[in-house]
């Protein structure tokens, strides 16, 4: 379906670069929104959306269409906004690349190390800028924190721990046919709790550790678990060593007891102790006994690009290259083995049809220790993972 923009609207206001949106239900109307206000500031001109499901409410004046390619042969764009399934990433990021624009793609950027080079030498080829929604990279608390660790302000590293406990539904799995799966018609997806929802726990940690590029990650290690009927993992720990030697230990969950807590990255050093709460942009730092918690500003991703468009020696926040690391973790993820279910007298079952949702036991306390420990949950003895339960299964990549 295409329909031609109004005589007036976002697609006509002011003069700067023509962004598109491809996704627009789901997170991608959260784009739909910051385009719409940057087009509304005067700043882009909003040329078009593409998804196969027409959005409920279009913009003015802005032409939709069923897809990607459909908009390209049909309007000139200058920057692409994708926030479509993680196994639709690579191929629609090409085709944005390849027509001229400059693209901001939603995190995890692919399913894949392989499908990573993919679009890293598209990238070279094509001269082009990606930058990637870890909005995590625009907090100004993170690269605060990232600045006190690499002046050494914490002292040594004993390392850093990412925790997140949130509560998910039945109708989260059910919203999409990826969701929750490894792999969907043979193309891989890896779309559970550590490549997913917590991408930016685990991304946040690396950044603040100045580990973020793919060589910048020595070595992985998984332990993934799953109460939900689903494919991918719901609960799970990964212990990521970088090249500067620190252990960075995600362990997350999304079959928590109490309605969502705040994710936090723990940096724990010689010399004090900060905890990020990336979500809020707010920083605890303790030094010398002494906490002082500050509230920080956040830079839009995709100004961000735009200013980088208009001054490429502007760095982008989020360019693809600074999510290797974070990629070597979903490949590690990928290639681990399908996660373990966790035993049924282990999981407590709350609500009805979309609502119903596995609440496992001690989550909340496994997860949180895990990052204070910077431990497996089968080093920690979680109950679900103790060692003689025969479940567990660890995976290292190096
Ligand atoms: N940065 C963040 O905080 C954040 C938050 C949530 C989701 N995300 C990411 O956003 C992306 C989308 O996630 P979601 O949960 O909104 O997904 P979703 O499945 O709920 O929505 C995806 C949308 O894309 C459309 N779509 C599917 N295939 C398409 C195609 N080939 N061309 C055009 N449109 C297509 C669908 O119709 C739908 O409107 C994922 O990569 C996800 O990880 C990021």
């Amino acid at each position: 379906m295409v329909t031609g923009p109004g005589p007036a609207g976002l697609a006509s206001a002011g003069s700067g670069p023509r962004v598109a949106v491809v996704g627009v239900h789901g997170h991608g109307a959260s784009h739909v929104r910051n385009v719409a206000r940057l087009a509304a500031a005067g700043r882009v001109r909003f040329a078009a959306v593409a998804d196969p499901h027409p959005p409920d409410h279009r913009p003015e004046g802005v032409a939709s269409f069923a897809d990607l390619p459909s908009l390209l042969a049909a309007t000139p764009v200058d920057v692409v906004v994708i926030c479509t399934p993680i196994q639709t990433h690579v191929p629609l990021a090409e085709l944005a690349l390849r027509s001229g624009a400059d693209v901001l793609l939603e995190k995890p950027p692919t399913a894949s190390l392989v499908e990573f080079e993919q679009l890293s030498s598209v990238l070279a080829e094509t001269g082009r800028s990606c930058q990637v929604g870890f909005q995590v990279a625009g907090s100004r608390a993170a690269r605060t924190l990232a600045s006190l660790v690499a002046d050494g302000r914490l002292g040594e590293l004993r390392g850093i721990g990412a925790v997140g406990a949130w509560v998910r539904t039945a109708e989260y799995w059910q919203r999409a046919r990826w969701a929750g799966r490894r792999s969907l018609d043979g193309i891989a997806v890896v779309d559970g709790a550590v490549t997913n929802p917590f991408a930016h726990a685990t991304a946040a940690a690396l950044m603040v550790d100045g580990s973020a590029r793919a060589d910048q990650v020595v070595s992985v290690e998984t332990e993934l678990f799953r109460a939900n009927p689903i494919e991918a993992d719901d609960t799970s720990a990964v212990r990521t060593v970088t090249s500067r030697g620190t252990t960075v230990v995600t362990a997350v969950t999304l079959c928590a007891d109490l309605p969502d807590a705040e994710p936090m990255v723990i940096v724990h050093g010689s010399e004090g102790r900060a905890v990020l709460r990336y979500p809020s942009d707010r920083l605890e730092v303790t030094i010398g006994g002494r906490t002082t918690t500050t509230q920080y500003e956040r830079d839009d991703l995709l100004e961000n690009l735009l200013d980088h468009r208009a001054d490429p020696d502007l760095p982008l926040l989020a360019p693809l290259s600074e999510t290797g690391g974070f990629t070597r973790v979903v490949e590690a993820v990928r290639v681990a083995p399908p996660p373990s279910e966790i035993p049924a007298e282990l999981v407590r079952w709350e609500g009805e049809g979309p609502q119903r949702r596995p609440i496992v036991l001690e989550v909340e306390k496994s997860v949180t220790q895990a990052a204070e420990d910077l431990a497996l949950f089968s080093e920690l003895g979680a109950p679900w993972a103790c060692k003689n339960n025969r479940t567990t299964k660890r995976s290292t990549d190096r």
